[in-house]
């Protein structure tokens, strides 16, 4: 390596700020061709939450268009959500839900009008906190109404108006009325508003029932009537998505059984679909339903994926506890599975394909892969479950591939289960730190090779910055580089509206007009418009990197479910006021010796000091006495401003017989990364003496003198892909650099036949927290250049970034 510095040095002594950088030497032999890169890489998961679908992809701008919202999703959400009355002059009004011989059974609500005195009135939608339109744009609003008890005129006016009752828009609809009808019009707005209302009137007086009150854009993906938002299907269509995954996610198995996501619930007549509550916190019209899924997938060229559940509730949202189908009543669920198969594949005259058909499509989806279940739990009642699906669904459909799910966490506790079912794939899920993400970047490469195809079904790091996009990018080399046994990859969540989200980080937020591409999005796009059909044989050695960012000196002591008394604070020798620090978590009292914390309930109290010291090196010491068993008491250091990040320290873990060792997103955030770890032998009652010593360099934790868990603050590794595009004959490198210098690579070329002059550079990056926003969404994306090549050229990988180099070069 002292060589390369030496070569690399002279060559780079023009570039003045590249003295004693960073660099690397990466070598590849072009002739020798590595494995073949997975032809379902790189895809998309899509669940129905922030708001994904409904408020989202599925273009309706009314909010609970049929009455049928719930407070099971929210105790706000009455029937009566989003909707209020409109009284003009002297008329009276009163909204209230009706149930009588309702649209139709799958549709009980709707909404009724009294409407009595004189003057106009009637009734007013609120949209997703109001409605977008824009100038000249065309708009198709649709009801169904009846009138009873009905004197005067019964046309309705329907409109969109501001505020303040400005009408920008107008139009008339037949008259109704005394059974159910279905009316429809055309709404122009005459000009650009984020917040109008629907609002729809009467003269007439009586009682009106509404139901399925809809307004479109007629400007939809592919112009479809009632279709998609383009913006956002466009924003997917840039990724070039192989497959999309669909509908969830947590809400594909429910919290209970009745809310598990029933496919046949959400095809045909959008008016006669069975809505639910969705366990995110609202509600699902599933107006984009299983016909408009295949369909998606049909437009972008993906493979559709759909999760079928198989038979148990979700563990994380079935509160009252995990529900499961009887296994006398399970057949009704695999026959669903079969059914869903054959309404994608079946001929137009099966049973299944005439429904299809019958929504406008004759022709088969195509569907080749199912999933079964998603994430589940690693129970008895899985065991029992899964296996009856698979046999089910082999025997009448040996040509769909089967994908399983490994269970929660990266841990993949099912994976081996998945391979004695002969499964194609199975789905393993992870939300980590960044950190997380650059550590295990040679995750795969040690993967049993006889056992089932990876589909990492949902995965992201923490955070929108390019921080975590490089990390994201850096797993991605690892997986290119296990392209024969990763098969599929999706970020999730996809995507959030503003305002109405329940999870972040998501890779595309949106509101009502405008979508933002966050750096995590770019990173896909790189990775998926660039990835090539096969890998190609390399080395790769970088030197001198920088050390990671110095751990801010902050500390901070709590407990895990244990009382403890903190005593004799004191940083590098001078002693610490505990009185002085912010109780951040749980309930401390301050004593004349110190800190006590009563309450064995509590998990993850902390009290912090107040601000981070400053200095390179320091020793925190502390006395501390875990009265109750508990699972420890936690010291934590190196939290930023806002209470984010860091270590702790958990002393005494599994009942005082582990230390754990931490790195964490929040203090008490369930995402966390140990980094080391080791037996302990501590009896509650017993008073130890704590220290943490912490250099920039490394961490030492010790108990009474001697050091029982070390950590070294290790740069991490730049990450690089080489793969080869046989269309286009390309060499393709993907060069990550998560480090704040840049990094000067010799790049050397063996094996070529011929090799342009010049090739291709797209960078992405810019600082390590910058990320986009609605402000500046251009902030942080991909540039393009042109750089001169030949077979040993020297490229400087700019700090904080991800390049992609494509090299016209033929190999033998
Ligand atoms: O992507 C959000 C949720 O994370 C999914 O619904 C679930 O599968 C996972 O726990």
């Amino acid at each position: 390596m002292t060589l390369l510095r030496s070569a690399l040095l002279l060559v780079c002594s023009a570039l003045p700020h590249l003295h004693a950088a960073p660099v690397a030497d990466l070598h590849i032999e072009l002739n020798q061709r590595g494995v073949d890169l997975s032809p379902h890489l790189y895809g998309l998961f899509f669940e129905d939450i922030n708001y994904g679908a409904d408020g989202g992809l599925y273009a309706e701008l009314v909010q609970n268009r049929s009455f049928e919202y719930h407070p099971r999703s929210k105790p706000e959400h009455t029937a009566l959500y989003a909707w209020q009355p409109v009284a003009r002059e002297n008329a009276d009004v009163k909204l209230s839900i009706g149930t009588a011989d309702p649209l139709n059974p799958n549709n009980p609500h709707y909404l009724d009008l009294a409407l009595g005195g004189r003057g106009v009135g009637g009734a007013a939608n609120l949209g997703f906190n109001g409605i977008a339109v824009t100038a000249k744009a065309s708009y198709d609003v649709a009801l169904f109404g009846r009138i009873a008890s009905w004197t005067g005129d019964s046309t309705l006016t329907v409109a969109l108006e501001l505020a303040d009752g400005t009408r920008i828009a107008t139009t008339r609809l037949d008259p109704l009325d005394n059974t159910w009808a279905r009316r429809e019009g055309v709404l122009i707005a005459d000009r650009t508003a984020d917040d109008a209302r629907l609002v729809i009137t009467t003269t007439g007086r009586g009682m009106l029932s509404l139901d399925m009150v809809s307004l479109f854009p007629q400007d939809t993906w592919r112009g479809r009537k009632y279709g998609l938002r383009k913006d956002l299907v466009q924003t997917l269509a840039d990724l070039a998505p192989k497959f999309l995954r669909f509908p969830g996610g947590c809400i594909a198995h429910g919290a209970g059984l009745a809310n598990a996501y029933r496919w046949k619930d959400t095809v045909g007549d959008i008016a006669e679909r069975k809505p639910n509550w969705n366990l995110w916190g609202y509600h699902q019209t599933y107006g984009l339903g299983y016909f408009e899924y295949f369909q998606l997938c049909a437009d972008l060229g993906a493979q559709p994926l759909p999760v079928v559940p198989v038979g148990v509730s979700c563990g994380f949202h079935s509160g009252g506890g995990v529900q499961c189908v009887p296994m006398d009543d399970l057949q009704e669920h695999i026959q669903d599975a079969l059914d869903l198969i054959e309404f994608a594949n079946g001929p137009a005259d099966s049973r299944w394909g005439s429904v299809r058909a019958r929504m406008g499509r004759t022709e088969p989806f195509g569907l080749r892969y199912l999933c079964l279940g998603n994430e589940e739990h690693d129970t008895p009642e899985f065991h029992e479950r899964f296996p009856r699906f698979v046999r089910a669904l082999r025997e009448a459909h040996p040509e769909i591939r089967l994908i399983g799910n490994s269970g929660l966490s990266a841990n993949i506790p099912l994976y081996d289960f998945m391979h004695r079912q002969g499964v194609y794939s199975s789905d393993e899920h992870y939300y980590e730190l960044p950190e997380w993400f650059l550590r295990h970047q040679r995750r795969f490469d040690s993967f049993d090779r006889t056992k089932p195809k990876i589909f990492v079904g949902e995965y992201a790091s923490w955070n929108n910055t390019v921080f975590s996009a490089l990390a994201e990018a850096a797993y991605l080399t690892g997986i290119e580089r296990n392209g024969d046994l990763v098969d599929m990859t999706a970020y999730a969540p996809l995507l959030a509206r503003t305002d109405f989200t329940q999870w972040t980080p998501d890779l595309i937020y949106f509101d009502a007009r405008r979508v933002l591409r966050t750096v995590n999005y770019y990173t896909q796009q790189l990775f998926s418009h660039h990835k090539g059909d096969h890998t190609v044989a390399h080395t790769f050695r970088a030197e001198g990197l920088p050390p990671r960012d110095p751990v801010p000196a902050r500390f901070g002591l709590g407990t895990f479910k244990s009382t403890t008394t903190f005593t004799q604070a004191s940083l590098n020798g001078r002693p610490l006021d505990l009185a002085t620090w912010a109780h951040a978590a749980g309930t401390f009292s301050a004593t004349a010796a110190g800190l006590e914390q009563t309450d064995a309930s509590l998990a993850h109290t902390l009290a912090l000091a107040p601000i981070a010291a400053p200095g390179e090196r320091h020793l925190f010491q502390v006395r501390a006495r875990r009265a109750t068993s508990g699972d420890g008491l936690l010291v934590l250091f190196g939290a930023d401003s806002a209470g984010m990040g860091g270590y702790v320290w958990q002393v005494g873990a599994e009942g005082g017989r582990r230390h754990t060792l931490h790195q964490v997103r929040a203090y008490d955030h369930w995402s966390r990364m140990e980094v080391a770890s080791a037996r302990a032998d501590l009896l509650a009652d017993d008073w130890l003496d704590l220290e943490v010593d912490l250099t920039p360099e490394r961490v030492r934790c010790r108990v009474g003198g001697v050091t029982v868990l070390e950590h070294v603050f290790t740069p991490y590794e730049p990450a690089v892909s080489v793969t080869y595009d046989r269309a286009t004959s390309e060499l393709i490198l993907k060069l990550v650099n998560p480090h704040p210098e840049p990094l000067a690579t010799r790049v050397r070329l063996d094996g070529a036949r011929s090799l342009a002059a010049r090739g291709r550079l797209i960078t992405l990056g810019s600082s390590r927290d910058a990320q986009n926003t609605f402000e500046q969404p251009d902030q942080v994306r991909p540039l393009e250049s042109i750089i001169p090549v030949s077979s040993d050229f020297i490229h400087t990988v700019p700090a904080w970034s991800l390049q992609v180099v494509r090299i016209p070069a033929f190999a033998p």
